[in-house]
């Protein structure tokens, strides 16, 4: 662990209001699929503590999943990653041919038969596009919105047998494509970041949790690993770019680990619901951390 001093950054109020997210100039965008650890039902208590969006530079977040974040504050400028592969591919097929890819979705039925006839189809024998539909086909469909891939790369989650999913939500998709427009998207490792970030760019980081306890992990996004080194590190790149000037907030789970890697940052709690957890711990009402690196220079109250 670094030992360097942190510094923490000052923002100041916002000239008109408390205005503390990205604008008017936004489209109606949300996660076009279903990604655990999803933060979408956090955003009500994240958004009072996101910097304004007329004191910072350009935004990444570098674990992007679902993209709740990215999609609610819609900045000018983005930097979005993942080290999931066929996650950022089908991202770029939303941001680059959103109609060839609502066009290839519309074919896909909501069957058992077909469902397991898809999922068995090699990815590397599709178009960038059938891909994409596969990918937001079976994300609809299979049990819980799960990815998980076996030690070959193959999807294996099984059939969710929901009634109407919605397999092919076109405005959804177009909207989601506008926002993405102006975003750089690619598949690389989350410290990939450090080569780019600049004083006052804002980082949003959202990695694996550290499980709760030995059994609780959930950790089946990629065949990678993150265990307790891996959140070491994360620390490690957190503090580097606090220390460059970067206005950096990162979300994790609420353990001994995480509060004493982060002691010299702002930690708040959030409340959250687990929803994808197999473990009786994991559900229900659960608190979760949010830490920043500033702090406003008017007293505020951030709840
Ligand atoms: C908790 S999810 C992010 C959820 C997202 N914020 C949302 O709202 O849906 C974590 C993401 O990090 C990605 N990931 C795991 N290890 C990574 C690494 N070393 N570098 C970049 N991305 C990684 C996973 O593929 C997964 O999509």
């Amino acid at each position: 662990m670094s030992t360097k001093k942190v510094k923490l950054l000052k923002i100041s109020e916002p000239q008109m209001g408390y205005s503390l997210d990205f604008g008017n100039t936004r489209v109606k965008a949300k996660p076009f699929i279903k990604w655990a650890g999803g933060k979408a039902q956090l955003l009500p208590q994240m958004s009072n503590l996101f910097p304004p969006k007329d004191q910072i530079g350009r935004y990444f977040e570098p674990f992007l999943g679902g993209g709740a974040v990215f999609f609610h504050l819609q900045p000018p400028k983005s930097f979005l990653s993942d080290s999931n592969h066929d996650l950022v591919e089908l991202y770029q097929a939303v941001k680059n041919n959103v109609e060839e890819l609502i066009h290839a979705l519309k074919p896909h039925k909501n069957e058992p038969d077909y469902f397991y006839e898809v999922r068995a189809q090699k990815p590397a024998a599709l178009s960038q596009i059938q891909k994409a539909a596969r990918f937001i086909y079976l994300n609809k469909t299979c049990f819980n919105g799960l990815y998980r891939v076996n030690s070959k790369g193959e999807f294996n989650v099984p059939f969710g047998k929901y009634k109407n999913p919605a397999i092919c939500d076109a405005e959804g998709l177009r909207a989601a494509s506008m926002a993405l427009k102006h975003a750089t998207i690619t598949n690389a490792d989350y410290q990939s970041v450090l080569d780019k970030a600049r004083p006052t760019d804002f980082i949003y980081f959202d990695p694996p949790y550290h499980p709760l306890s030995k059994t609780s992990s959930f950790t089946s996004y990629t065949s990678d690993r993150f265990g307790e080194g891996e959140q070491k590190e994360l620390a490690n790149v957190y503090r580097e770019l606090a220390n460059r000037g970067c206005f950096v907030m990162l979300s994790n789970s609420d353990t001994p680990l995480i509060r004493e890697i982060y002691k010299d940052f702002n930690i708040y709690e959030i409340q959250a619901t687990r929803a994808i957890n197999s473990k009786p711990e994991g559900r229900g009402k659960i608190t979760e951390l949010l830490i920043i690196n500033y702090y406003w220079a008017t007293k505020r109250r951030l709840s």
